[in-house]
């Protein structure tokens, strides 16, 4: 038996929405056929975005979403997708394997369009390796300048009077692939930061800094010592002159599962599910480490000399691009194509638990990435879509968005194969997740609150195998369900998850009780 104590009223801070995030880049069939299909498409559409995809999306409401890439937002030029798209230039895309040509079908105008109708902040990332610092910023004016200028007047014209209003900017992407140092990047960093607009007017001119965020590329997630040097050294270029202002740092974290080849993502031993649950697990001890090394590259920032100094240095950590990436997606079709099955469930789980648990050190993070590629929600083919248990599980954890994590102790502490949990508070509702990352045994399960409170419902996801997997022939084989109801014993819970298994538990606080 497992016992948790919820600590109900030990806050360990608030859970940012954007801790859900998404992210789309043109590769394999994310967005051409998984968002957008064209008005004159024979797939069910909302002016050229498809309509089982958005609906869905809708529901999700994911806060933010992060486009065009990712490596393609390396080679992409933002003025190729906009105007009238039979006009559009044609370019090619051949990385990871996708060999396609791009129609520029969807541009700046498109995704704006997307991240309406689906309720998400849109976050830009700009083009640091063909792209120049004039080009950034043009597209900046372009989206945000409210002012009739020339580049408004264009986005007038091309049917956006309001300005789009993006908040969030990357500068650069995986810069660390071999293009740049962590030098030479800090040195591109200080003028692509330096020139973005403030967008201040005559009213506002001193009043706030801009509302424009800059987000910084991190380190490579998966290369211990390469991370840490990086980290450093990044910082150390940064406080050696005047330091840039840097709102976040985007580090990748990739749950590799290369050792096989073939179908990997669905056929699997016990061997292969628990190497796939540990490697997820990683993840927690890379956001220690980068958090305490940007605090300790901004402690070396030098101390401002007069008046116009700026307020106290600042930079929040987020996971840009976070998945499960098996070695199956090399070789399916469309690139970096791959079925999602329970175990991919179990692992989006434990790394958004990761975040949550994490919520006073990352800021916002984006699961690579949202239909066709790696660790998808959808995978679609013409006019056919299935929601993999991925989506179930963002889904399920949406109540955690805004609400504040709790303290939570485990007895005896979480191993591969136990149960791994989080609890969270909003509005007087504690919601408890229980995931069973056991491959075969159910697991009971104690749950201590302290203080009395009524169980609200259970929603449980689990699979009739370790490797079940939604298919087009059977697209609702794994959903979530009603779970049972627990057995109470004052403020102590009882209850049982089955094996493999993503449930969530909540209870009304009721009032306090005195042991
Ligand atoms: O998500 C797929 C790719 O993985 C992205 O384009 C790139 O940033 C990362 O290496």
């Amino acid at each position: 038996m497992q016992k948790n104590i919820v600590h109900f009223n030990r806050e360990k801070g608030l859970i940012y929405p954007e801790l859900h995030g998404q992210f789309i880049e043109f590769l394999g069939s994310c967005i051409y056929d998984g968002i957008w299909v064209g008005e004159s498409s024979r797939v069910p559409n909302y002016n050229g975005f498809r309509k089982d995809v958005v609906d869905a999306l809708q529901e999700l409401a994911p806060p933010v979403i992060r486009w065009p890439g990712g490596c393609y937002a390396d080679t992409y030029h933002w003025r190729f997708g906009i105007g009238k798209r039979e006009e559009r230039p044609v370019t090619y895309n051949e990385n990871f394997g996708t060999y396609e040509k791009d129609f520029n079908q969807f541009g700046t105008h498109e995704f704006m369009k997307f991240c309406r109708m689906v309720g998400a902040k849109p976050w830009l990332n700009v083009n640091m390796l063909s792209g120049s610092v004039a080009e950034m910023r043009d597209w900046m004016e372009y989206c945000n300048r409210r002012e009739p200028t020339s580049l408004a007047k264009e986005r007038e014209a091309n049917g956006a009077k309001e300005p789009f209003g993006v908040q969030y900017w990357g500068i650069g992407n995986e810069v660390w692939g071999g293009s740049l140092t962590p030098a030479d990047y800090a040195s591109e960093y200080r003028k692509y930061a330096s020139a973005f607009p403030s967008f201040a007017t005559e009213e506002n001119a001193f009043a706030k800094p801009s509302f424009m965020k800059r987000i910084a590329c991190g380190p490579d997630g998966n290369k211990p010592k390469e991370r840490v040097a990086w980290t450093k050294d990044f910082f150390k270029e940064l406080a050696k002159y005047r330091p840039p202002v840097i709102d976040a740092y985007d580090l990748h974290f990739y749950n590799w599962n290369i050792k096989n080849s073939g179908r990997n993502e669905l056929k699997f031993d016990e061997t292969g599910w628990y190497e796939v649950i540990l490697g997820c697990l990683e993840l927690e001890e890379v956001i220690w480490e980068q958090y305490a090394l940007i605090q300790e590259g901004l402690a070396e920032y030098p101390a401002a000399e007069d008046f116009f100094k700026v307020s106290e240095a600042h930079c929040k950590l987020v996971v840009g691009e976070w998945g499960n990436w098996h070695a199956a997606a090399f070789a399916n079709q469309p690139a970096l194509y791959q079925q999602c099955t329970i175990r991919d469930a179990i692992t989006t789980a434990l790394t958004l638990d990761i975040f949550h648990r994490n919520c006073d050190l990352v800021g916002m993070a984006c699961v690579a990435q949202t239909v066709n590629v790696l660790n998808s929600l959808f995978l679609t083919e013409g006019d056919k879509c299935i929601r993999t248990p991925n989506y179930d599980v963002f889904l399920m954890y949406k109540v955690h968005r805004g609400g504040k994590a709790l303290v939570l102790e485990q007895f005896p502490g979480s191993q591969p194969g136990d149960v791994f949990t989080f609890a969270s508070k909003k509005a007087g509702v504690i919601s408890v997740n229980l995931v069973n990352t056991h491959m075969k045994l159910a697991k009971e399960m104690e749950l201590d609150f302290e203080t009395e409170v009524l169980f609200l419902k259970a929603e449980v996801l689990t699979g009739d195998s370790p490797d079940a997997y939604n298919s087009f022939e059977q697209p609702d084989r794994i959903r979530t369900k009603e779970g049972e109801s627990p057995e109470r014993n004052g403020a102590v819970y009882k209850l049982t998850v089955p094996a493999a298994s993503v449930s969530l538990y909540q209870f009304q606080i009721q009032r306090k009780i005195v042991k």
